[in-house]
């Protein structure tokens, strides 16, 4: 198991490019199983979640292969529709196979992912939204299993009670676009990833209106296209080196983010003091000083993004003042507390809320990586400590990040790989 090995303080500077977004890439690889010819997908991150869907789209016939940051998906055999439990469990994203599965195929036995660190991970809005589309959904021996000989356009209110759901609007999604008729999806997730697999799949033929909002209206076809498509780049990993150039003092460009996407981390940075510019395609972070303090609330999009409130986490661990951290999608999502508070930071959590009083600096030590964003925000809190931290369990970051240490390195980051 590689851990990462932090050799702290450093300020980083330089220009670095944002790769494509982890969890638009996801959703529209599966749904290339829904297409009658190949799909070329341009700007898909090296990532192991990337390759963990192309080994289970691979059991589905879909075969996924890579030429750069190309990824060519080709459905060459339809007879397999069940995803099984030794990959899923790798990755609960490999959820989004079953829409496309049932709208293409009839039928689809997909593993249930079960829970995972950041607390419970529910799928009913999922199936919520199958079922209203007509198909007939059973759990058994611990797989979904969905058939249906015809889907049916539907009216579907997709809220739960932590907002509403990405990949269930997805599930949604897919699979109305070969239902008979017209499918609303109420209460829609409006992140920009959900928006990006409606691109693709119009541009594959479907007709999607409202992709963005909370009404997302779809009138179903007969048939969907390969095509080539372009994946936006991650506002989660170019959220991540904004938080890494503010808190280290650095002055960080970033090439190809959508500052539109990062509202929320954007209004989060200036309000500690640190400076955001944009111009074109780049967005500059500057920080200088001490950075303060400010309440963060995760929400769904345009809100705070959960994905984000561990680096801010650390970030606070070291900016002036107390922070209050509110954790309303995943309300257990606090793993990466203990680990702080091992590298002396001062955090007091009780349930969802986390009270973060911001130390003069945090001391070096081994730490644990729990889950993908909790390692990230091991990573930023070692740039910062003085001398030698040591990440382990640094697979959970190669899940969602592309090469986050090379990049770290390149913006003059002293991070070295150990492979065992
Ligand atoms: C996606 C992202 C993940 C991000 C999350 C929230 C991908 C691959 N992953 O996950 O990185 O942290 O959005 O922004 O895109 N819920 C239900 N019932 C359901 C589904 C979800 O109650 O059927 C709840 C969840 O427990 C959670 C909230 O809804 O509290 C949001 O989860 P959801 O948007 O579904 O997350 P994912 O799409 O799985």
């Amino acid at each position: 198991m590689d851990r990462l090995a932090i050799e702290g303080p450093t300020k980083l500077e330089g220009r670095i490019g944002v790769s494509g977004a982890k969890n638009a890439a996801l959703p529209i690889m599966a749904a290339c199983l829904l297409g009658d010819g190949p799909s070329r997908l341009l700007g898909v991150p090296r990532l192991n979640d990337v390759e963990t869907l192309g080994v289970i789209l691979g059991g589905l016939g879909l075969y996924c292969s890579r030429d750069g940051d190309a990824l060519d998906c080709k459905v060459v055999d339809e007879k397999n529709s069940t995803a099984p439990y030794d990959h899923v469990r790798k990755m609960r994203a490999s959820i989004c196979v079953l829409g496309p599965l049932l709208a293409r195929r009839g039928e689809a036995q997909v593993s249930l992912p079960g829970g995972c660190v950041i607390g419970p991970r529910p799928i009913d809005l999922h199936l919520k939204g199958l079922k209203a589309l007509g198909a007939e959904v059973k759990i058994e021996h611990g797989y979904v299993m969905a058939r249906a000989k015809e889907l049916r356009g539907a009216r579907i209110y997709l809220g739960g009670p932590h907002g509403s759901s990405v990949l269930g609007t997805a599930t949604a999604m897919m699979a109305a676009t070969l239902a008979k008729g017209r499918t609303v999806i109420e209460h829609a997730a409006v992140e920009p990833e959900v928006e990006d697999l409606a691109g693709f799949l119009i541009a594959m033929g479907a007709k999607i209106e409202g992709a963005g909002s909370h009404r997302v209206v779809i009138e179903g076809v007969d048939s969907l296209q390969g095509v080539e498509y372009r994946i936006i780049p991650d506002r989660i990993e170019a959220g991540t080196l904004m938080v890494a150039a503010a808190m280290t003092g650095g002055d960080v460009t970033l090439e190809g983010a959508r500052i539109q996407h990062l509202d929320a981390v954007t209004d989060c940075l200036e309000a500690v003091g640190a400076t955001v510019e944009v111009a074109e395609d780049d967005v500059r972070v500057r920080g200088s000083g001490r950075l303060g303090p400010v309440d963060v609330t995760t929400l769904p999009y345009p809100g705070f993004p959960t994905d984000m409130q561990a680096q801010v986490m650390a970030m606070l661990s070291v900016s002036d003042g107390a922070s209050v951290v509110t954790e309303r999608v995943y309300p257990e999502r606090f793993m990466h507390v203990g680990e702080l508070k091992r590298m002396g930071a001062e955090i007091k959590q009780d349930g969802p809320t986390a009270v973060v009083t911001g130390v003069e600096e945090l001391s070096a030590a081994p730490v644990m990586a729990s889950d993908l964003r909790a390692s990230a925000a091991l990573v930023l809190a070692g740039l910062v400590c003085k001398g030698r931290t040591e990440v382990l369990r640094v697979y959970h970051l190669d899940r969602g990040y592309e090469k986050l240490d090379e990049k770290l390195r390149s913006l003059g980051a002293r991070v070295e790989r150990i492979s065992e």
